[in-house]
């Protein structure tokens, strides 16, 4: 299977349309820094990226990974839950990315939650701009991820499709909790 199925790959390639240099955008779970390193290089040198997560050890990771890039000073990384992004945001945002679940490597009981990831997904979509995008990687083989996607869909399909457009990326055939993909563009 081309890489550019699996979940993680597609959230970049839909979020790399939608992001032009120069702009604002938010890595909602900083984790190991990956997805802010894609951001970061996206945006370019007038960007920048807004980087989440509720673990000092999470940011470390993420700071010694731009740093190696030389890229750090296109990043704010921010210790708090993603939740509150928007006391951080003047202006609009033309992406967010959330991976859900446990840092790999870390703590694996501090992971998202239902509400809060729900509480973010709102926030989200008041500072998105129109035209925008949130990619949402979902895993569901861990304690609890089961309930999150539940709660995310159950906010999705209620979302008024005059203003937000929601697409779910899944594979159907894979055994053991494959992980899938939420998308959603918000049109005006
Ligand atoms: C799967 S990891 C993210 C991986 C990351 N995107 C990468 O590229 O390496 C999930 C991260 O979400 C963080 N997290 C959990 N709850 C959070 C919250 N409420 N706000 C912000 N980050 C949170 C965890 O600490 C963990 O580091």
């Amino acid at each position: 299977m081309p890489a550019i199925y699996k979940p993680l790959s597609m959230a970049r390639e839909f979020v790399s349309a939608y992001v032009s240099h120069g702009d604002l955008v938010i890595d909602a779970t900083a984790g190991n820094g990956h997805d802010t390193l894609f951001l970061a290089r996206l945006v370019g040198e007038k960007g920048k990226v807004l980087s989440f997560d509720l673990q000092q050890e999470a940011l470390e990771k993420t700071r010694r990974r731009l740093k190696g890039e030389n890229l750090m000073h296109r990043v704010d990384l921010i210790l708090d839950s993603h939740e509150h992004m928007s006391h951080y945001v003047h202006g609009l945002v033309s992406a967010i990315m959330f991976n859900l679940g446990y840092l790999p490597g870390g703590d694996h009981a501090i992971i998202t939650r239902p509400e809060t990831t729900v509480n973010a997904l709102k926030a989200g979509l008041l500072i998105l701009r129109p035209g925008g995008i949130i990619t949402i990687v979902l895993y569901t083989g861990h304690e609890g991820g089961k309930e999150e996607k539940a709660a995310l869909f159950d906010f999705c399909t209620n979302l008024n499709q005059q203003q937000f457009t929601v697409f779910h990326y899944c594979v159907l055939n894979q055994v053991n909790d494959p992980p899938s993909l939420l998308v959603i563009e918000k049109i005006h």
